[in-house]
């Protein structure tokens, strides 16, 4: 689907042991009535992740709990998972903005998911430095809608420029993504308790569907954070539910550690793309995007 050969690295060996038949092995005694627990933000070694898919795949096994994963401008690992079909999963990814804000999208099939990534993301993409692209939100949530996604704003009151009132000049279009979003992440495992009751009353002043997510970038937290559907299904019911807003509860279990580890891992990652010299990036009507121009 995508070029980058470097981020295939464990898909053949573990796709060899994958039973497309089996569909929801781990939930072999489901009566497709239950509720479902669902984390919905985890990220994988296709962007700035420690986890595998096989790694995702086993983690969601052991909680018994579904996940999307939710990689930065990446889809490769979502849909990896969603094939396999061994836990529920919706594909989907974490998109950022020309304006530095992130949305997460979701899809009710792999197809509509890597059609979007296909128009919206890719031609985009700078090369290493993934997560913001050159692109406005505006354009992002339209590609999005025009392929049936359902679109969440995910931790609204982290730091600095990923803080949706961070900066005048761009309230304006903030406002814009609030109204035309149909989810709000208010609980995310990266953020503060404060942070994240902003968020949940942001969420109800607006009457959104509150959602839940790890925000995982270590294995240990995968499934730490979750969102409660009250029905569960595989794919297209899952998404339904979701959309339909049928959330019965968001549930956290996190020791004090995983946050500081995870943003360690964060800085690893991030840090060995930026000195993986030589970085180049594509000039942009007539200057250079991205940082740190002055490495080239
Ligand atoms: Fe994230």
């Amino acid at each position: 689907m995508t070029g980058d050969a470097d981020l295939d690295r464990e898909a053949p060996a573990f796709a060899a042991d994958a039973n497309p038949e089996a569909e929801f092995s781990a939930k072999a005694s489901w009566s497709g009535q239950e509720p479902i627990l669902m984390d919905t933000h985890v990220h994988t070694q296709h962007s700035d992740g420690a986890a595998t898919i096989q790694q995702v795949e086993e983690a969601c096994r052991r909680l018994d709990v579904g996940c999307c994963i939710a990689d930065h401008n990446e889809i490769r690992g979502s849909i990896h998972l969603w094939e396999r079909r061994q836990v529920p999963t919706l594909t989907s990814m974490e998109v950022g903005s020309r304006e530095l804000i992130e949305l997460i999208v979701f899809f009710d099939n792999p197809e509509s998911c890597e059609q979007f990534f296909k128009e919206n993301v890719e031609p985009y993409r700078l090369k290493r430095w993934y997560t913001f692209l050159p692109r406005s939100l505006e354009a992002l949530m339209a590609g999005a809608h025009e392929h049936g996604a359902l679109i969440s704003l995910p931790h609204p009151y982290a730091w600095l420029w990923k803080n949706i009132r961070f900066g005048e000049r761009r309230q304006g279009r903030v406002e814009r993504v609030l109204e035309e979003i149909e989810g709000i992440e208010v609980l995310n495992g990266s953020m503060s308790p404060r942070a994240n009751r902003r968020a949940w009353q942001l969420c109800s002043q607006l009457a959104k569907t509150p959602l839940a997510g790890s925000d995982a970038h270590l294995v240990e937290a995968i499934g730490s954070v979750l969102v409660g559907l009250e029905a569960p299904g595989f794919s297209a019911s899952l998404f339904d539910q979701l959309k339909a807003g049928r959330v019965f509860g968001l549930f956290a279990f996190e020791p004090w550690s995983l946050p500081l580890a995870s943003g360690w891992q964060m800085v690893r990652q991030h840090t060995r793309k930026l000195i993986s010299l030589p970085v180049s990036f594509k000039p942009t009507a007539g200057r250079r995007m991205g940082w740190p121009f002055f490495l080239k």
